[in-house]
């Protein structure tokens, strides 16, 4: 019997720059996906599924091996932590940084300060290492308003044209990683035992990334 290959897919901003590079990869879904209501679908690569998920779930499903492989932004992975994961490959799509930011002109508190974000993990270390004292709030979105709003001091998100920040009347501060993008992760149990079936996938998606970077330049 033929081994089994599942690939989880973070719905949402990234997974319409995701779908062409697998295509480009050889792997592509049998039906539309956007216009769809399953969340597993055939390819046309007989043993080939994917997996269309939220992106914070994408890690969950590779480290305890529920899926073979995925596609998730590295802030979602350090945020998560996926240590039994490999990251064999950057994607190079939805480039962003993860940023602290606060009102603009408004310095820092002194003392320990309020922290709103949805990177807690990712937040609490950073400040950590900077030996400032945090409170941190979890928020699930629209982080800009907590700063307006008085709920936080400062935010931790991701700024990409700085548009949104802009917008709020806040300003980026600090960086905490310049380099997010949208990472291929793989669980360790499966690049063991399938690693005939992924090796080619990460070898295609590779060729594919790089055909599409050398078309931007
Ligand atoms: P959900 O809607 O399930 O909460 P999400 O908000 O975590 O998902 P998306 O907004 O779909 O995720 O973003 C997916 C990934 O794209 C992020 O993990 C990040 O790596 C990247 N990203 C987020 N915002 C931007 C942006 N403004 N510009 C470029 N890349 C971004
Ligand atoms: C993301 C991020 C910022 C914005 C940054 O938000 O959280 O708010 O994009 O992009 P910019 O620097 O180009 O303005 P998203 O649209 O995913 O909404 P969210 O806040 O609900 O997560």
């Amino acid at each position: 019997m033929s081994q089994e290959l599942i690939i989880a897919l973070s719905k949402g901003r990234i997974l319409d720059e995701t779908l062409p590079l697998f295509e480009q990869a050889g792997i592509y879904p049998l039906e539309d996906v956007r216009k769809s209501r399953k969340l597993i679908f055939d390819t046309n690569i007989e043993n080939v599924k994917l997996i269309i998920i939220r992106a914070v779930d994408v890690p969950t499903y590779v480290e305890l091996g529920a899926a073979d492989m995925g596609v998730a932004g590295k802030d979602v992975l350090l945020e998560h932590g996926a240590k039994g994961v490999y990251e064999p490959l950057d994607l190079k799509i939805a480039k962003c940084r993860l940023m602290t930011a606060g009102m603009k002109n408004q310095a820092r508190p002194q003392g320990r300060i309020r922290v709103a974000t949805k990177f807690v993990n990712v937040a609490k270390r950073y400040y950590a290492e900077q030996g400032i004292q945090v409170d941190l709030i979890k928020l699930y979105g629209g982080m800009e308003l907590a700063p307006i709003m008085d709920l936080a001091d400062e935010i931790v998100d991701i700024v990409d044209t700085g548009n949104t920040l802009k917008a709020n009347g806040l300003e980026a501060r600090e960086h905490i990683d310049a380099n997010i993008s949208t990472r291929l992760v793989v669980s360790q149990g499966a690049m063991k035992m399938k690693h005939r079936l992924i090796q080619p996938i990460i070898d295609q998606l590779a060729a594919a990334v790089d055909a599409a970077d050398n078309a931007a330049e």
